[in-house]
């Protein structure tokens, strides 16, 4: 069977990671895709730089929209990041010819995911982003496809791992906040702009993505209420950990009344939680997902949350299902039976601890 042929443009924490990847795993990966996967063309900014993988096989484009021109590739992997701008337009132009689209990129998805699902839609092209909602951990997948028989009452978890990473080192040793995010920006953690990250919009484009997928619901990313880490203090980890809870930035979605009175509430903000409960341990880039479906149960979903490899290992699985032609509806169903919930006032609410 003839290769999947993909251009990869961004080779940063993640492109840099997809290509090790792909040449680590190459030969197992073939034989479970059933054709092999192989880089034809790449992109980034600087041609210079050394990324640590070879890249002299590669056709070299500087352009990234040059990528989708080309008529060797049916794939774009789009690893450059920003929700709008060169990442966009590609990734338009991929859909719009008909080729496929693999994006880590969440802010992209939360923005403009809808309309990129419908041209993907009409031009039967497949749409991924597994990677873009908690990094190596397979959620989109596991509410697309694990969930699809439940009817979900909520969805809540830990989307960032810089925050993740940020509140357990401060915690653990006592560590400062800007050097423990100056340590995350340097382990690939961070976004290129990581007030995304510290002040919860990172976790909130992740919420409003996996609502979409969990609950059917178009993606509202402009509903989302959001509060970040940034005020959260060492006195205030100190305080809570004397009472028996740790502080985590949990986001959380849930239905709230039935029929015609449902509404949805998306939330991103810095929680109390036990030390007993499930979320407690989750130290670290790790994040972990929480979905409560009505038949399942309370499924627990854990992994890494940002990195090059957990993150390749997302990207890499979303190509296999493309090279195997096991795609489906990036929503999970067709953008146009997507529902458009009412937010639910905001109002006064008792802030949950978990
Ligand atoms: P990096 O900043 O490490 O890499 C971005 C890459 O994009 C760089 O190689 C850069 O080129 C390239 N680039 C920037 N602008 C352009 C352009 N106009 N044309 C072509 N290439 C361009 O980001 P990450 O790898 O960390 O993240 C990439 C995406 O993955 C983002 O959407 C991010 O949100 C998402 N993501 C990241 C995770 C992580 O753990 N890092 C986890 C999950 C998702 P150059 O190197 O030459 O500057
Ligand atoms: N900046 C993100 C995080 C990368 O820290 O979780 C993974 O999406």
């Amino acid at each position: 069977t003839a290769p999947l042929r993909i251009a990869i443009a961004g080779l940063g924490t993640v492109g840099a990671g997809v290509i090790r990847l792909l040449n680590t795993n190459g030969d197992l990966i073939a034989a479970r895709a059933g054709r092999s996967i192989e880089v034809v063309a790449v992109s980034a900014r600087d041609r210079t730089l050394d990324r640590g993988v070879d890249l002299s096989d590669y056709a070299w484009e500087d352009d990234m929209s040059a990528l989708v021109a080309r008529d060797d590739i049916d794939v774009l992997v789009e690893l450059v990041g920003g929700s709008d701008g060169p990442a966009l337009a590609a990734s338009r132009a991929a859909l719009t010819a008909g080729k496929g689209l693999v994006t880590a990129n969440k802010a992209m998805i939360a923005h403009h995911g809808l309309q990129l699902a419908e041209l993907a839609e009409g031009k039967n092209a497949p749409l991924k982003f597994e990677a873009a909602v908690a990094g190596g951990i397979p959620v989109v997948k596991g509410l697309r496809e694990g969930t699809s028989a439940n009817a979900l009452t909520k969805v809540y978890g830990i989307l960032n791992g810089t925050c993740n990473y940020i509140l357990s080192e401060m915690e653990e040793t006592g560590a400062d906040f800007a050097e423990t995010l100056a340590e995350a920006q340097k382990l690939g953690y961070a976004e290129a702009d990581p007030t995304f990250d510290i002040e919860g919009i990172d976790a909130a484009h992740k919420l409003a993505i996996l609502a979409a997928i969990g609950f059917g619901a178009k993606v509202d990313f402009d509903a989302v209420r959001v509060n970040g880490i940034v005020q959260v203090r060492a006195a205030d980890i100190a305080q809570a950990d004397a009472l028996g809870f740790v502080i985590r930035l949990i986001a959380q979605a849930d239905v709230e009344g039935e029929g015609k009175d449902a509404r949805l509430l998306q939330r991103v903000r810095p929680c109390l939680v036990a030390k007993d409960h499930p979320l407690a341990p989750v130290d670290g880039p790790t994040n972990a997902v929480v979905a409560e479906g009505n038949f399942s149960g309370r499924l627990l979903f854990q992994g890494a949350g940002a990195g090059d490899g957990p993150t390749a290992s997302a990207v890499v699985a979303d190509l296999i299902d493309i090279a195997r032609n096991e795609v489906g509806a990036p929503f999970s169903i067709p953008v146009a039976q997507l529902a458009a919930f009412p937010a639910a006032e905001p109002g006064h609410r008792m802030e949950r601890t978990y």
